[in-house]
């Protein structure tokens, strides 16, 4: 939580520079440490049903009571926990998005505090040789709690632009099949084959994400329609001329530049000619509206993706002259109303 400044810090900090401002920096790197034990440890859904004194707590955290102890008032100094005289009780904004409820931000809190805590933890190395320094995916797959806050994520995301991205597209007259590269979760393929009866798709992805796909076309009852296919995106051949659509949401930003450029060129092989494929993605060219957190985030999930993956959050004219090169014409581009950071280019292959 942004720690709630006197008149006078705020002056010392941030105005007259009489104190270091990246001082609280160091405060608020360890307020969400910190709150991300209080999730981890259970202390806010614990506490989520009224006040309980610190002893009380650590028994029924089965934690030891003097390290809850020292937790609870850091907690409390950076705003996420207040004292009645029952005991500690969760502050407005801990109780409506740090508990352990469906749609929680308490999600998106842990996996990104994984992600600078862990994954971050050679930066350095990644912008010192230019090479990632880490393999995203592979981390993932080794750390399942993190990969299931991932594909919650991913799956919420895609849930949210869904209906925006069936409104926004009409496919081709006759399409019949779809390519979803990297569509683990497989939202937009069950979205595309339910709004037109006679599309079938694929889905290629790694197993981890294949399996939480797999889950939701059951569920749809379209096991018959999509089929789950297990592959390498950057080294899987695709079939040549075999789709009428091939999705390549949220992947480009996952590869270097000359990665990108040879996938955009597997997909054009794999469409027939007017054959359509859709790109999803945040652009570095951010829309109105996203102001300067969503700026910050767009950055910041940048230079992630270049740790992680060797990628980065690519500008609007970059990805339009890489689908020119590849074959592909009739360039479109739309933005969420929903969400000012994401954006849907369309393009057919000539
Ligand atoms: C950022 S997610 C995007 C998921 C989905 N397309 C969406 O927009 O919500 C990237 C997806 O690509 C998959 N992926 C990453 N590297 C891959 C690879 N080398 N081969 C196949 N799939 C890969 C991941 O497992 C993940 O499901």
């Amino acid at each position: 939580m942004p720690l709630s400044l006197s008149e006078q810090e705020y002056r010392r900090f941030l105005e007259t520079d009489d104190a270091p401002a990246p001082h609280l920096d160091f405060l608020h790197t360890a307020s969400y440490r910190a709150a991300g034990a209080g999730v981890r440890l259970g202390v806010f859904d614990a506490l989520a049903e009224g006040p309980l004194p610190g002893e009380v707590l650590a028994e029924r955290l089965q934690v030891d009571p003097r390290g809850l102890g020292l937790l609870l008032t850091a907690l409390r100094s950076f705003g996420y926990l207040t004292v009645t005289g029952d005991g500690y009780v969760n502050t407005a904004k801990a109780q409506k998005w740090l508990l352990d409820t469906p749609g929680s931000y308490a999600t998106v809190f842990s996996f990104w505090q994984t992600v600078l805590f862990e994954l971050w933890s050679e930066l350095e190395d990644s912008v010192r040789t230019g090479k990632p320094a880490v393999d995203f995916y592979q981390w993932l797959e080794q750390r399942p709690a993190t990969m299931r806050r991932f594909q919650t994520m991913l799956t919420r995301l895609a849930g949210f632009l869904c209906p925006e991205v069936l409104a926004a597209v009409t496919l081709p007259e006759g399409a019949t099949k779809l390519l979803d590269i990297g569509g683990g979760h497989a939202t937009y393929a069950v979205g595309f084959c339910q709004r037109y009866p006679e599309l079938s798709a694929t889905v290629l992805d790694l197993p981890g994400a294949l399996a939480v796909g797999s889950e939701a076309v059951a569920a749809a009852g379209l096991t018959g329609r999509v089929s789950m296919r297990e592959g390498d995106l950057r080294t899987d051949p695709f079939d040549a001329a075999e789709f009428d659509v091939a999705l390549l949401f949220n992947i480009v930003h996952g590869m270097p530049p000359a990665e990108v450029r040879q996938l955009l060129a597997a997909v054009a092989a794999a469409l027939r000619p007017g054959g359509r494929v859709l790109v999803l993605e945040p652009l570095s060219d951010l829309a109105a509206g996203g102001g300067v957190v969503g700026e910050a985030f767009v950055r910041t999930f940048s230079l992630n993706l270049f740790h992680g993956q060797g990628g980065q959050v690519y500008g609007y004219a970059e990805l339009a002259e890489w689908l020119t090169e590849a074959g592909f014409t009739d360039l479109d581009r739309h933005t969420f109303q929903k969400s000012p950071t994401d954006h849907l280019i369309t393009a057919l292959r000539g």
